[in-house]
This record gives structure tokens, sequence and C-alpha cells, in this order.
């Protein structure tokens, strides 16, 4: 892929930060937690083990992935988000529960998954309300395509999963119908890792607003 051609599914929001927000990410180069991504992400190396891995993308304000990692210690995960306030959040929840399982990177993650993560290395891949560019002409901004779904397939082990939540049915029909013409993928009914999740920010929003909420899970073959 070329880097600097690739349609990014996000515009930078430069939301208000809070104070604490602010203190973490200036302190994030020293901070365990937080990685920049430059080179090939060594599992070893930042996590001190070799548990299964599930990266998240798009962890907003990061409520539901550290519920997640503190419920499964014997798993790693990486949060890959572009939201700088959701990143300085998610710092700050993982000192405060001492999480050990989290590293976290502000990056774009299409960029990040295919030039930093080995090939299948993953157990997982999830996306929370990616954000759905309603309008017709956008949709070539948003993230799942055919072409993530061959970038998936290549990071994600062979029986390792992807899991999407959406509210927009117009998207969730689209990403049914091209995992349905990709034979790499099967469809399954749930993970057990989100059985008893909560609901996310975007999540609650889409609810309110009176939309269907789409949770999609798929099993790599
Ligand atoms: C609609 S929000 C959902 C946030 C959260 N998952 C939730 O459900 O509340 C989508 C998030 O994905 C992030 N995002 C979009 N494209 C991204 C990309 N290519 N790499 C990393 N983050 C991305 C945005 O910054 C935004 O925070």
């Amino acid at each position: 892929m070329n880097n600097s051609l690739h349609i990014k599914s996000f515009v930078k929001r430069s939301g208000r930060l809070t104070n604490s927000q602010k203190i973490y990410l200036k302190n994030k180069e020293k901070d365990l937690n937080f990685f920049s991504a430059e080179r090939e992400f060594d599992y070893k190396e930042f996590f001190n083990n070799y548990n299964p891995c599930v990266l998240d993308i798009g962890f907003g304000d990061g409520k539901l992935l550290t519920s997640i990692a503190k419920k499964f210690p014997e798993l790693n995960f990486i949060g890959i988000e572009v939201y700088e306030s959701g990143v300085g959040n998610i710092l700050k929840q993982i000192s405060k529960e001492e999480l050990t399982n989290i590293k976290v990177s502000c990056h774009d993650a299409v960029i990040f998954l295919e030039n930093f993560i080995t090939d299948n290395s993953l157990y997982g891949l999830s996306l929370f309300f990616p954000d759905p560019w309603p309008k017709k002409k956008h949709y070539k901004r948003r993230i799942i395509n055919e072409d993530f779904l061959n970038l998936a397939n290549r990071k994600i082990a062979k029986n390792g999963f992807i899991k999407i939540a959406t509210d927009w049915s117009n998207y969730s029909d689209h990403i049914i119908k091209i995992f349905d013409q990709n034979t790499n993928f099967e469809r399954i009914n749930d993970i057990y890792l989100y059985k008893k999740r909560c609901l996310t920010k975007f999540e609650k929003r889409g609810i309110s607003l009176g939309h269907k909420i789409t949770e999609l899970s798929y099993k790599v073959k």
C-alpha cells in the first residue's frame, strides 16, 4: 500500500483536553503503556509474554477496551486511536487500574497494521462503532472495505477473529456483503470476550437516536 495515497478514515478532532488528559499526553513518551510505532511491533518486548493479542481500532474514550483487558488478563491488547484526548484518557485508566496487558499508540490503524504488525500474528481485531461516514460521497472513507478485509486476513492468525459493531444499517449491510464475498472468513455467533461487554459512548449515542445495533463476528479460516 502506498501510505501517501491511502484515504483516511478519520478527520483529526481537536476537542478540548482535560487537565489529566494533558498530563498523560505530555508524559506519554515516558509511559510504558504508550508506544510510538516506528518498527515492527515486538510482542515479547512490550508485554514480556507470548499471550495471544487483540488489536482494537478506534477505542474512543477507552472504557470498553480497558474493561475487556481487565477481565481477560491472559490476553494482550493493543489499542490504536488517532483521537488525542482518547489516548490521554486511556493512559489514565490503564495507570489507575494498574493494567499490564494494554499498550496504546496514536496512529492511523490501517498504516500501523500494514507496516508494523507481523503477518499471522494477531489473535483478534476489533472495531466498535467505526466512523460511519453516512453520506454516499464519503463511503470511500469507511475503514471497512475489501482492501481492509484482505489486510486483516493477512495479519490475523488462523482461527483468530474479527469483531465489529455498528449502529448504521447501511454500513452493516455493506460489511456483511463484503465478508460474504471473501472466502477467508466464516461468520460465527459471537466471541466469548464480548459476551457481557459494557456499552460504548458511540453505541449509547446510537441507541438514543433509535439506531439498531448490529454486532458481527467472523473467524479467519
Ligand atoms: C465513532 S468513534 C467510536 C469510538 C469508540 N469505539 C466507541 O464506540 O465509543 C470512531 C473512532 O475511531 C477512530 N478512528 C477512525 N479511523 C481511525 C484510524 N484509521 N486509526 C485509528 N483510529 C481511527 C476515531 O478517532 C474515533 O475515535
